[in-house]
């Protein structure tokens, strides 16, 4: 682990595009972070990871990336961004970009030069076959599109073509080996990249797809984990303080080619799903047994061993990031009313690792139906801008309403930051206080001394971290668990909790940390 800092990090999500226009044309700027950096640091955050803000030609809302060292104009400039890192430090409040290795945009000049049927220095930046008509077998490709005679392979949408690391085992012509000296110069070119923002005063990157670099990968990935060894060394030697956090939902995988910190994503195998997103997609009749469903099916051990199993894996290594949602997935508030989002968040806020608040999940802002926007599809309901306050376009934007880069919440009851800072109930003030006890507690921050006292199906859950207690009862009845917590003192809870002689019990629907 090479980030003293993260130990310590609860991170805030922005959206760029969606957090807060300060220039009236109806997108989010970097001075609009800068100007909300003291009600950020209100909620008890202190690190930030921006989406990508640099130049593209967003079809893929900026993870098609056209110049990595230039924040694209609608954002601001890049001394606005130098700025929001000083800003932020001075605050006390660490940024991390978000880095995409995998791929460029197509309009890339990199992209451009390596589509040239004259060989140059770019031409083997990106995966080509070596004849138009020669597919690439088992990877995704496009031909008919260059000058060049050859097929160019994608790693995600049409709009971005593959950056070359190599092949582990080169098996035609055209797949150079890793050790390639145009693999290592788009490694290297990476590394400067990274130089370059570190340089300026960022804090380190979220990475994006950090498991697709190297194609035909072992399941040990064994390629990629080279390139990012290899960067980690750089980071070593000359950023120690820089922090890696990897998009790949396999954390110990993830922590051990070097990065500091894996999200827990999606993927079912997580077990994460089966806590707040365990509906539609996975049972297509409707069904919803999130745990932290009043009704859902009450057993947490469906998150409990897949997570202990990388818990275990990467104790005292790196961390895992749990998240409240993120700019892919579905808002929470979508299957959860305010007190299943308490008590999610109450878990969520109080485990290890680097805990995550996605912008606009502290006041449950809602998924919204929306058309496909920059290539989100389903996602962009989840990307809308941020509700501020009752005034115009919710205090997002001062600009025109059909202005704006996606629709404000119209419901007459949209959660607003204003309508919650006022209600003593509201979400925001228990977002607020479980990441003071976060903050309070060294106990919740560290990333060890996590102990399962209690899980059973439809019985509260109980954990101990440090010499806390926590009981989590996320169902509509009060529920026990064998455990001895008589004369220990709550220092925090949602709903309520009372210990007798060998047993706890838990409210319906509450959350008790005891000392
Ligand atoms: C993962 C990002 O989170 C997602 O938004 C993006 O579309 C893909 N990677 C491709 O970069």
């Amino acid at each position: 682990m090479a980030a003293s800092w993260l130990a310590g990090a609860i991170f805030y999500e922005i959206y760029p595009q969606s957090f807060y226009d300060t220039n009236g044309d109806g997108i989010g700027d970097i001075n609009g972070i800068i100007e909300k950096l003291d009600y950020i640091r209100s909620l008890g955050c202190n690190a930030l990871w921006l989406n990508p803000c640099f130049d593209s030609p967003f079809k893929d809302a900026g993870y098609d990336v056209r110049d990595y060292k230039l924040v694209a104009p609608r954002y601001g400039t890049n001394n606005d961004l130098y700025r929001l890192f000083g800003e932020a430090h001075k605050r006390g409040v660490r940024v991390l970009l978000d880095l995409v290795p995998g791929h460029t945009s197509e309009e890339h000049p990199w992209f451009r030069e390596s589509q040239r049927a004259e060989r140059g220095e770019y031409s083997d930046r990106y995966i080509w076959t070596d004849f138009c008509f020669e597919r690439a077998t088992g990877l995704n490709f496009v031909g008919g599109e260059s000058e060049r005679s050859g097929v160019y392979v994608l790693n995600f949408f049409k709009c971005q073509p593959a950056l070359n690391y190599g092949f582990l085992h080169p098996s035609e012509p055209w797949q150079i080996p890793t050790d390639h000296p145009a693999a290592v110069a788009t490694r290297e070119a990476m590394k400067n990249v990274m130089r370059f923002w570190l340089d300026h005063g960022c804090d380190g990157f979220r990475v994006d797809m950090a498991e697709s670099l190297v194609k035909f990968d072992d399941p040990e990935r064994s390629g990629t984990g080279a390139v990012w060894r290899d960067v980690r060394a750089m980071l070593d030697a000359e950023y120690p303080e820089a922090a890696l956090i990897a998009e790949w939902s396999n954390a110990p995988l993830a922590i051990s080619c070097g990065f500091d910190a894996a999200f827990c994503l999606n993927d079912p195998w997580t077990g994460y799903p089966s806590l707040m997103r365990d509906y539609k997609l996975v049972h297509p009749d409707g069904t919803d047994n999130s745990y932290f469903r009043r009704e859902g099916d009450g057993d947490i051990r469906r998150f409990l061993k897949p997570y202990l199993e990388q818990y275990e894996a990467t104790k005292h290594k790196g961390y895992i990031s749990l998240i409240t949602c993120n700019h892919d997935t579905v808002r929470p508030s979508w299957n959860l009313d305010t007190r299943e989002l308490k008590l999610a968040y109450a878990f969520l806020f109080t485990m290890p690792g680097v805990p995550f608040l996605y912008y606009g999940d502290e006041i449950g802002m809602r998924y919204q139906e929306l058309p496909s926007k920059e290539g989100g599809y389903f996602r962009t309901g989840s990307r809308t801008p941020m509700q501020w306050d009752g005034g115009r376009n919710l205090g997002f934007s001062g600009g025109c309403p059909d202005s704006l880069y996606l629709p404000v919440d119209p419901a007459p009851d949209a959660p607003t930051v204003a309508a919650q800072e006022a209600d003593p109930e509201a979400l925001l003030h228990t977002v607020r206080a479980l990441l003071a006890l976060r903050t309070e507690r060294p106990e919740l921050r560290e990333n060890a001394n996590l102990e399962i006292v209690h899980a059973e199906k439809g019985e509260a859950f109980v954990y101990r971290r440090g010499g806390l207690l926590l009981a989590l009862n996320p169902s509509g009845a009060p529920a026990s668990a064998p455990v001895h917590a008589e004369g220990m003192k709550t220092i925090y809870a949602i709903g309520g909790g009372r210990a007798e002689t060998g047993k706890l019990t838990l409210e319906a629907q509450s959350f008790v940390v005891l000392a």
